[in-house]
Protein backbone atom coordinates (compact mmCIF):
# COMPACT_ATOMS: atom_id res chain seq x y z
CA UNK A 1 0.00 0.00 0.00
CA UNK A 2 1.08 3.55 -0.84
CA UNK A 3 1.00 6.51 1.84
CA UNK A 4 0.53 9.96 1.18
CA UNK A 5 1.09 12.30 3.57
CA UNK A 6 -1.66 14.42 4.75
CA UNK A 7 -1.06 17.72 3.81
CA UNK A 8 -1.59 20.84 6.24
CA UNK A 9 -5.32 20.99 7.00
CA UNK A 10 -5.04 25.19 6.93
CA UNK A 11 -4.11 24.75 3.33
CA UNK A 12 -7.88 24.83 2.25
CA UNK A 13 -6.81 23.72 -1.60
CA UNK A 14 -4.25 21.65 -1.17
CA UNK A 15 -6.41 19.57 1.76
CA UNK A 16 -9.79 19.62 -0.60
CA UNK A 17 -7.33 17.54 -3.71
CA UNK A 18 -5.96 15.35 -0.66
CA UNK A 19 -9.26 14.55 0.42
CA UNK A 20 -11.05 14.33 -2.96
CA UNK A 21 -8.08 12.54 -4.78
CA UNK A 22 -6.13 10.00 -2.55
CA UNK A 23 -8.34 9.99 0.21
CA UNK A 24 -12.14 9.65 -0.67
CA UNK A 25 -11.12 8.51 -4.26
CA UNK A 26 -13.60 10.81 -5.85
CA UNK A 27 -11.94 10.94 -9.33
CA UNK A 28 -11.29 7.32 -9.66
CA UNK A 29 -14.90 7.04 -10.41
CA UNK A 30 -15.41 10.84 -11.75
CA UNK A 31 -12.99 10.29 -14.52
CA UNK A 32 -13.58 8.49 -17.78
CA UNK A 33 -12.37 5.26 -17.65
CA UNK A 34 -9.08 4.26 -20.49
CA UNK A 35 -7.48 1.10 -20.86
CA UNK A 36 -5.10 2.12 -18.53
CA UNK A 37 -7.70 2.98 -15.65
CA UNK A 38 -9.00 6.53 -14.58
CA UNK A 39 -8.40 9.58 -16.88
CA UNK A 40 -6.95 11.59 -14.43
CA UNK A 41 -4.35 13.19 -16.02
CA UNK A 42 -6.44 15.16 -19.27
CA UNK A 43 -9.89 14.46 -18.11
CA UNK A 44 -9.70 14.93 -14.06
CA UNK A 45 -13.60 15.07 -12.76
CA UNK A 46 -15.03 15.56 -15.90
CA UNK A 47 -17.62 12.05 -15.42
CA UNK A 48 -18.30 9.61 -18.01
CA UNK A 49 -17.51 6.27 -15.92
CA UNK A 50 -20.45 4.02 -16.30
CA UNK A 51 -21.25 1.53 -13.91
CA UNK A 52 -23.21 -1.52 -14.04
CA UNK A 53 -25.27 -3.53 -11.25
CA UNK A 54 -28.14 -4.41 -10.10
CA UNK A 55 -29.58 -1.56 -10.00
CA UNK A 56 -29.07 -0.64 -13.37
CA UNK A 57 -26.63 1.64 -15.66
CA UNK A 58 -25.22 5.08 -14.12
CA UNK A 59 -22.76 6.90 -15.27
CA UNK A 60 -20.51 8.90 -13.18
CA UNK A 61 -21.30 12.76 -13.38
CA UNK A 62 -18.85 15.68 -14.38
CA UNK A 63 -17.82 17.24 -11.40
CA UNK A 64 -15.75 19.93 -12.96
CA UNK A 65 -17.02 23.34 -13.59
CA UNK A 66 -19.02 22.53 -16.40
CA UNK A 67 -21.46 19.94 -14.13
CA UNK A 68 -21.63 22.00 -10.64
CA UNK A 69 -21.45 25.46 -12.01
CA UNK A 70 -25.39 25.62 -11.11
CA UNK A 71 -25.15 24.64 -7.77
CA UNK A 72 -23.97 26.38 -4.91
CA UNK A 73 -21.70 25.20 -2.07
CA UNK A 74 -24.38 23.72 -0.05
CA UNK A 75 -26.43 22.08 -2.58
CA UNK A 76 -22.82 20.26 -3.46
CA UNK A 77 -22.35 19.41 -0.15
CA UNK A 78 -25.92 18.28 0.54
CA UNK A 79 -25.45 16.08 -2.91
CA UNK A 80 -21.91 14.29 -1.72
CA UNK A 81 -23.21 13.21 1.85
CA UNK A 82 -26.98 12.52 1.12
CA UNK A 83 -27.25 11.55 -2.50
CA UNK A 84 -29.90 13.36 -2.90
CA UNK A 85 -29.69 16.39 -5.69
CA UNK A 86 -31.28 19.75 -5.03
CA UNK A 87 -34.50 18.77 -6.89
CA UNK A 88 -35.29 15.96 -4.40
CA UNK A 89 -34.01 13.27 -6.87
CA UNK A 90 -32.01 10.40 -5.87
CA UNK A 91 -28.16 9.06 -6.86
CA UNK A 92 -27.88 5.69 -7.29
CA UNK A 93 -25.65 3.34 -5.02
CA UNK A 94 -22.09 3.40 -7.25
CA UNK A 95 -21.95 7.61 -5.76
CA UNK A 96 -20.30 6.96 -2.54
CA UNK A 97 -22.99 9.06 -0.33
CA UNK A 98 -23.23 6.36 2.19
CA UNK A 99 -19.66 6.89 2.84
CA UNK A 100 -19.60 10.51 3.05
CA UNK A 101 -22.32 11.17 5.48
CA UNK A 102 -20.31 11.94 8.40
CA UNK A 103 -17.61 14.04 6.55
CA UNK A 104 -16.61 17.34 8.51
CA UNK A 105 -17.90 20.12 7.75
CA UNK A 106 -14.56 21.60 7.19
CA UNK A 107 -13.39 18.78 5.12
CA UNK A 108 -16.59 18.89 2.87
CA UNK A 109 -15.82 23.14 2.57
CA UNK A 110 -12.02 21.56 1.27
CA UNK A 111 -13.45 19.31 -0.80
CA UNK A 112 -15.68 21.94 -2.35
CA UNK A 113 -13.47 24.78 -2.64
CA UNK A 114 -11.07 22.45 -4.39
CA UNK A 115 -13.85 21.28 -6.74
CA UNK A 116 -14.30 24.96 -7.82
CA UNK A 117 -10.82 25.17 -9.38
CA UNK A 118 -11.31 21.94 -11.58
CA UNK A 119 -10.83 23.43 -14.95
CA UNK A 120 -14.52 23.14 -17.24
CA UNK A 121 -14.09 19.83 -19.33
C1 LIG B 1 -17.67 4.50 -6.57
C2 LIG B 1 -17.77 5.59 -7.50
C3 LIG B 1 -17.92 7.01 -6.98
C4 LIG B 1 -17.18 7.64 -6.00
C5 LIG B 1 -16.05 7.06 -5.17
C6 LIG B 1 -17.68 9.00 -5.95
N1 LIG B 1 -18.71 9.17 -6.82
FE1 LIG B 1 -19.82 10.86 -7.02
N2 LIG B 1 -21.07 9.91 -8.31
C7 LIG B 1 -20.85 8.65 -8.83
C8 LIG B 1 -21.92 8.32 -9.76
C9 LIG B 1 -22.07 7.03 -10.53
C10 LIG B 1 -22.80 9.45 -9.77
C11 LIG B 1 -24.12 9.58 -10.52
C12 LIG B 1 -25.15 8.98 -9.58
C13 LIG B 1 -26.52 8.90 -10.17
O1 LIG B 1 -26.80 9.61 -11.15
O2 LIG B 1 -27.34 8.12 -9.64
C14 LIG B 1 -22.22 10.43 -8.84
C15 LIG B 1 -22.77 11.68 -8.57
C16 LIG B 1 -22.13 12.69 -7.88
C17 LIG B 1 -22.60 14.05 -7.74
C18 LIG B 1 -23.92 14.59 -8.28
C19 LIG B 1 -23.65 15.50 -9.44
C20 LIG B 1 -24.91 16.05 -10.07
O3 LIG B 1 -24.88 17.22 -10.49
O4 LIG B 1 -25.90 15.34 -10.16
C21 LIG B 1 -21.66 14.74 -7.04
C22 LIG B 1 -21.67 16.21 -6.65
C23 LIG B 1 -20.60 13.81 -6.73
N3 LIG B 1 -20.91 12.57 -7.24
C24 LIG B 1 -19.44 14.15 -6.06
C25 LIG B 1 -18.52 13.21 -5.58
C26 LIG B 1 -17.42 13.54 -4.69
C27 LIG B 1 -17.04 14.93 -4.23
C28 LIG B 1 -16.81 12.36 -4.39
C29 LIG B 1 -15.64 12.12 -3.44
C30 LIG B 1 -15.79 12.68 -2.08
C31 LIG B 1 -17.51 11.31 -5.13
N4 LIG B 1 -18.54 11.86 -5.83
C32 LIG B 1 -17.15 9.97 -5.10
C33 LIG B 1 -19.81 7.79 -8.51
C34 LIG B 1 -18.88 8.00 -7.49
Amino acid sequence: MVSIPEPDRNAQLAYGAYLSGPAGHCFECHSPLTPKGPDLASNLGAGGFEFHGSWGVRISSNITLTGLADRSDDEIKAMITSGRRPDGSRMLPPMAYAYYTNIKHEDLDAIVAYLRTLPAK
